[in-house]
């Protein structure tokens, strides 16, 4: 094997054939809702029930969809290079669940999660399934009008950088799937893998503003691409 330990980074493009809206996309979800109204510490402070409101929503609709043939691969990648001695570090700024539905076991969410609420005061976090409300108490320290979204919003630290600089460090392999690099940052981890000599592969549907960065850029739909490279990969 060519490359043994391997570090992906996953966005919204590889959700998108599961039917889940990308962001930047005409139509997509920053034409409909602006960034500033519901995905900002500053949205949320002014109107929190509009804030939940979106992540509502966005959370029943993980009640409707399922994982794509690219998702499964990735899960498929995990076990195989396990079992070859190898290792994959999945690191993915999707807030969706479809990695997990689609195998992955071991999954970095550097956004958060939709399936997750965060207390404001005491940073209590538990898994979230249902509409949420402003009003409602932490079940941890029972303050009221604390509960948010476990998600990363603009102006906020993505979770677990330090660990994701770790495992580019020691790869020998970035990957970059279905992200448009328009925010970092995540879209400067080629750059990261650059400087430490590392390869680098992007698989998206047209190349990514950091497309330059990359050795290699593959053009096309994750739900082909994924499963084709994985394949290449475990042979
Ligand atoms: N297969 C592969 N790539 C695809 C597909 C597909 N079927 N459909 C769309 N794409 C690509 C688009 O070409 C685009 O480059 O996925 C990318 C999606 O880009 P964005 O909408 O910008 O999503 P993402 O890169 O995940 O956004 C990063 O921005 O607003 C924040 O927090 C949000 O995590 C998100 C971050």
């Amino acid at each position: 094997m060519k490359h043994k330990n391997i570090v992906i980074l996953t966005g919204a493009g590889i959700s998108a054939e599961s039917g889940i809206d990308t962001f930047r996309a005409a139509g997509g979800l920053w034409e409909k809702h602006p960034v500033e109204q519901v995905a900002t510490p500053e949205g949320y402070a002014k109107d929190p029930e509009l804030v939940h409101n979106f992540y509502n929503m966005r959370r029943a609709a993980l009640k409707t969809v399922a994982p794509n043939p690219a998702h499964e691969a990735l899960g498929r990648l995990e076990t195989g290079l396990a079992e070859k001695g190898g290792m994959l570090t999945l690191v993915t700024q999707n807030v969706d669940d479809l990695h997990e539905r689609g195998g992955s076991k071991a999954v970095i969410h550097m956004h958060g999660m939709l399936t997750s609420m965060l207390c404001g005061v005491c940073e209590h976090r538990w898994p979230y399934f249902e509409d949420a409300k402003a009003d409602m108490s932490c079940p941890s320290c029972y303050v009221q009008n604390t509960c948010r979204p476990d998600i990363v919003w603009f102006g906020e630290m993505p979770y677990q950088m330090e660990t994701i600089e770790a495992a580019l460090a020691a790869c020998d392999l970035f990957v970059s799937i279905g992200t448009s690099g328009a925010v970092y940052p995540a879209a400067g981890f080629v750059q990261m893998a650059r400087a430490l000599d590392k390869d680098t592969l992007e698989l998206n549907l047209d190349p990514s503003q950091g497309s330059h960065h990359f050795h290699e850029s593959r053009h096309g739909p994750a739900s082909r691409l994924v499963p084709e490279w994985v394949d290449e990969v475990l042979k």
